[in-house]
């Protein structure tokens, strides 16, 4: 049955370029998918560091692409556009999108678009593509992280790292990763890290030489530059790869090369957004494949650490702007995602994955305090209140719940 659709929804519009609160809902036109597209009710979208940028001026969406923020999202398939053929309205879905995740509908390239992950609910499936694509396509594509390889993330307890850590494990690798925290160090220890090293207070460069018998690490994923881009080179192995994926402490360096030569490395850098629906397609199928068994086998989690709703988004960019969280940040629209009953009314029959019920940002729980690692044993089934808590992930969550009172 096909839904009747609004004809407007609620979406994050930035009033002009500056703090967080330049985030504002704003009642917009639902969009038409086009040629090739699907258009997805959203329920969940990631809040990655991008988003912070193109807040800020700095990251302006690619020619055409809509103004909402937003590069993730998982929802339910409500409409196809001509040629839209893989996906069926009522398919729960989880996509990378170039723009428009921060709303209740958005619009998919459909070779964007993937199945949920197994075993992963619709409200923490939209935090799930943007750091698949952007870890796969830079670790395993560029960088070849092979079996048995030593692998550096900076970074570890940010959305990249954590998924950048589980990854490189699941493939058999030794992972490093630098943290600021010890807090963040445990996390992300328990993510599998081998070595979790505190970058204020200890040299990543001896830290890595020392855990490899002073051989250096295979690879290398930055996103900090600056002072880093000639401290990778001295931490790398010979033949070693130091793929960049973004410049938070700044790209222009004065840094001195000769290792570049005399360790015969490779340096490579890309950005996700940018490329092509037949490019992004490629990474989404090869996700398919090799990643979504792994989650079909228990082997992966996605720490969430907090939920906004959606029109909190500014909240969210605060919170991420602390950069004490750890993991993801999610904002939920307060759609379902299930598929409409017959009179109406919103009914489970499609629902998988857990998107029955509260969410977690109305779950009970209050107080203050500091983040609080909330890690649930396979045992772990259900919280009581007919959500299903998924013991496939971990949640790491803030007691004062985000989305509480709204
Ligand atoms: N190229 C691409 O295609 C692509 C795609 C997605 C994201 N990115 C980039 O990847 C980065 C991470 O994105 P995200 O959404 O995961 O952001 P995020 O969660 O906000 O993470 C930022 C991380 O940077 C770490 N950091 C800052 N200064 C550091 C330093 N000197 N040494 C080590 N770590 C440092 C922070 O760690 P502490 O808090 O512990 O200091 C934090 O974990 C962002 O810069 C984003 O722009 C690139």
């Amino acid at each position: 049955m096909t839904q009747a659709l609004p004809s407007e929804m609620t979406a994050i519009l930035c009033d002009g370029y500056g703090p967080p609160d330049v985030l504002r809902p704003e009642r917009v036109p639902v969009p038409n998918p086009g040629s090739g597209e699907i258009l997805v009710e959203v329920v969940s979208a990631g809040v990655n560091r991008p988003d912070v940028l193109q807040r800020k001026g700095s990251y302006p969406p690619p020619p055409g692409v809509t103004e909402i923020p937003g590069l993730e999202i998982a929802g339910r398939v409500v409409a196809r556009g001509p040629g839209a053929s893989r996906f069926q309205e009522g398919d729960l879905v989880c996509a990378l999108v170039a723009g428009g995740g921060y709303a209740e509908f958005c619009v998919v390239p459909e070779p964007q678009a993937l199945p949920l992950p197994p075993g992963i609910p619709l409200e923490t499936a939209g935090a799930v593509p943007e750091t698949f694509f952007t870890v796969w396509t830079n670790v395993f594509e560029r960088g070849r992280l092979a079996p048995g390889e030593t692998f550096l993330v900076h970074g570890g307890s940010s959305g990249i790292g954590v998924t950048a850590i589980q990854l490189a494990k699941a493939f058999g690798a030794k992972v490093f990763t630098t943290v600021g925290s010890i807090e963040k160090a445990e996390a992300c220890r328990r993510l599998g890290a081998d070595l979790a090293i505190l970058y204020r207070e200890q040299d990543f460069v001896a830290a890595v030489k020392a855990a490899t018998n002073g051989r250096g690490v295979d690879l290398i994923l930055d996103m900090v530059g600056g002072d880093y881009v000639a401290r990778n080179m001295d931490a790398a192995a010979v033949e070693g790869r130091i793929v960049q994926i973004a410049w938070l402490c700044g790209s222009t360096v004065k840094a001195d090369f000769t290792k570049l030569m005399v360790k015969r490395l490779i340096w490579t850098g890309s950005t996700l957004r940018p490329r092509t629906v037949q490019e992004k397609g490629a990474i989404a199928r090869a996700l398919e494949e090799k990643i979504w068994p792994l989650f079909a086998e228990g082997r992966l989690t996605v720490p969430v650490y907090r939920t906004f709703p959606l029109d909190r988004a500014a909240e969210a960019h605060a919170l991420m702007e602390t950069s004490t969280h750890i993991g993801k940040l999610v904002l939920l629209t307060g759609r379902s995602g299930l598929r409409p009953a017959m009179g109406g009314a919103e009914s489970g029959s499609k629902a998988g994955s857990g998107s029955r019920g509260r969410t977690k940002q109305e779950r009970p729980g209050g107080g203050e305090g500091p983040p609080r690692l909330d890690v649930r044993a396979p045992s772990d089934t259900a919280d009581g209140g007919g959500h299903r808590t998924d013991h496939l992930y971990q949640i790491y969550r803030r007691s004062d719940q985000g989305g509480r009172g709204r």
